[in-house]
C-alpha cells in the first residue's frame, strides 16, 4: 500500500525504527513527550522514571538548563565549521576538558559522532599506528564473544553478539574472538566484580600462539560490558590482558561508550580498575546524550607516532564532517562542566552501595535466576521461557513500563543504570517498580 503523503503525527509508517520490534510497537506505541531530570513524560502525560538514563546516555539527567543554554548560544554564535585543515575554539577547549577528564596518560582527543564511530576509529588508529612503526603486518583485531561494539563493520566485526553478525555476510576479515565471562554456575548474584574467571583472560595466549602474536593489532573489551546484559569483569581479568598484551606488543582497547563518564562512580573504568590501555573509546554521556558524538582518546604514544613525514601531508587519513562539530562541542563542554560542578561521578560512587543491596533485593522474585551490579549498573537475568528465549525479558521490560519505569531489556536480561543524579528514593521506586513487574 502506498503511503500517505501526509506526514500527520499519529502515522506511525514512515518511520523505519532502530532496534526495534517494529510491528508490536507500532502496534501499540509508548511514545516519550517531554523529559526534565529523572523523568519522561509520555505523549498521554504519564510521568515515567528513567531507570536506563535514555540509553546509558544521560548520565545528568534530562533537559539540564546549563547544557540547554550552550546549546542555544552556540547556535545562534557558529553553527558549523570544519575541522579538516580548518579549527576552531570550542572544540580544543573540548579535548582539553576531555583529557582532563580521562586517566592522566590519556593526552589526545579524536572526535566522532557515535560510539559506533569511536569504535571503527579505534581500531583504524590501531592498524595505522603500526604500521606507521613498521609492524604493517599486525592487521588482527580481537573481540571477544557477547560484545557490542557498535553496528559498523569493524565494530559488528570484533562484537560478539550473533544477531547482530549473522545477518551481514562475512565481515572484516582477520577477527577472532575471546571468550566472554559469563559464568552463571559460578558467580551468580555476585555484588561488584565476580571471583572467578580471570583464567579466560589466559585465552589470548591460546589465540597469540595461533595466529603469531606479529600478526595482531589489537584487543577490544567493554571493561563492563553492557549491551549484552552487564557482564562484569571478573577479580584480575582485565589485568591479565594488560599483562598479555603488553607482553606481546599488542594494542589493548577499552571500549567505553557505557562505562566512560561515571557510570561506575569513576570517571572512566580504567580509571577504575586501575587498568591503563592505549585507547579508549567513549561517546554517549560524553554530551548527556543531548548531541549525537564520540571521542576516541589515545596516549601521547600512539599520537605521536603519527606526528612524522612531511610536515604539509595529513598525517592520519580519517574523519567525519561532523568531526568536532561546534554545537557537539559546547554541548560536551557544558556536560562536562555540570559533571565536575556537581561532582556527580563520586556521587554515583557514594550510592553505588545503597544500589547494590537494593537491587539485590530482588534476589527471590520469580524466576530472577542472576543479579549482578557495579557502580550505578545492575543487571536482573530472568529463565528464559522454554523455547521463546526473550519473551519474559521482553515482558517485563512492557510491565515494568506501563508501571511507570523505563528500564533496558536484552534477551531475557533487565539492564538499569539510572542518571547518576539519582536520588535513593528514585533507586527504591525502581526496585519496587521491578519487584511488580517480576510479579510479586
Ligand atoms: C560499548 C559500546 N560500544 C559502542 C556502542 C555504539 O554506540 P552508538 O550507538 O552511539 O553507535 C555502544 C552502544 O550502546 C556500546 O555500548
Amino acid at each position: 500500500m502506498a503511503l500517505d503523503t501526509k506526514n500527520w503525527p499519529n502515522d506511525l509508517r514512515a518511520f523505519w525504527m532502530p532496534f526495534t520490534a517494529s510491528r508490536q510497537f507500532k502496534a501499540s506505541p509508548r511514545m516519550l513527550a517531554s523529559a526534565e531530570g529523572m523523568f519522561y513524560t509520555t505523549t498521554d502525560g504519564r510521568k515515567i522514571l528513567d531507570g536506563t538514563s535514555g540509553l546509558w546516555c544521560v548520565n545528568a539527567g534530562h533537559t539540564r538548563p546549563k547544557i540547554v543554554e550552550a546549546i542555544q548560544k552556540q547556535a545562534a554564535e557558529l553553527d558549523f565549521a570544519p575541522t579538516f585543515q580548518m579549527g576552531h575554539p570550542k572544540v580544543f577547549e573540548l579535548a582539553n576538558k576531555l583529557v582532563d577528564t580521562a586517566p592522566d596518560y590519556m593526552a589526545h582527543a579524536f572526535f566522532t559522532n557515535s560510539g559506533s564511530e569511536s569504535v571503527d576509529t579505534a581500531l583504524k588508529m590501531a592498524l595505522a599506528y603500526h604500521r606507521a612503526r613498521g609492524e604493517g603486518q599486525r592487521t588482527r583485531l580481537i573481540g571477544r564473544e557477547r560484545a557490542y561494539h557498535g553496528v559498523n563493520f569493524g565494530g559488528t566485526s570484533v562484537g560478539g553478539i550473533v544477531n547482530n553478525r549473522r545477518f551481514f555476510g562475512s565481515l572484516l576479515a582477520g577477527v577472532d574472538h575471546l571468550p566472554h565471562t559469563h559464568l552463571p554456575e559460578l558467580n551468580a548474584f555476585s555484588r561488584g566484580r565476580p571471583e572467578h574467571g580471570a583464567y579466560l583472560a589466559n585465552e589470548l595466549e591460546r589465540l597469540v600462539a595461533l595466529h603469531g602474536p606479529e600478526t595482531i593489532a589489537a584487543v577490544i573489551v567493554e571493561p563492563v560490558a553492557g549491551s549484552t546484559g552487564v557482564l562484569i569483569p571478573p577479580e584480575g581479568y582485565l589485568e591479565k590482558l594488560r599483562e598479555i598484551t603488553s607482553k606481546h606488543g599488542i594494542l589493548l582497547i577499552f571500549d567505553e561508550v557505557i562505562t566512560g563518564f561515571g557510570r561506575l562512580g569513576s570517571s572512566f573504568a580504567a580509571e577504575h580498575f586501575g587498568v591503563k590501555p592505549d585507547l579508549i573509546t567513549c561517546a554517549k554521556g560524553l554530551t548527556n546524550g543531548v548531541i549525537p558524538m564520540g571521542a576516541v582518546l589515545s596516549t601521547s604514544e600512539i599520537h605521536e607516532t603519527f606526528m612524522s613525514g612531511p610536515e604539509h601531508l595529513i598525517e592520519f587519513y580519517h574523519g567525519y564532517t561532523y568531526s568536532g562539530n561546534p554545537i557537539a562541542c559546547a554541548t560536551g563542554i557544558a556536560t562536562l562542566e555540570v559533571y565536575k560542578e556537581e561532582g556527580l561521578f563520586a556521587r554515583a560512587a557514594s550510592l553505588a552501595g545503597y544500589w547494590e543491596d537494593s537491587i539485590h533485593s530482588l534476589k527471590d522474585s520469580p524466576r530472577v535466576i542472576d543479579i549482578r551490579n557495579i557502580g550505578l549498573v545492575g543487571a536482573i537475568e530472568l529463565e528464559p521461557e522454554p523455547g521463546m528465549p526473550g519473551k519474559r525479558g521482553f515482558e517485563t521490560f512492557l510491565a515494568a513500563y506501563e508501571l511507570g519505569c523505563l528500564t533496558r531489556v536484552t534477551a531475557d536480561i533487565i539492564a538499569l543504570s539510572p542518571p547518576l543524579i539519582t536520588e535513593k528514593t528514585h533507586i527504591d521506586q525502581i526496585v519496587d517498580t521491578m519487584r511488580k513487574a517480576l510479579g510479586n
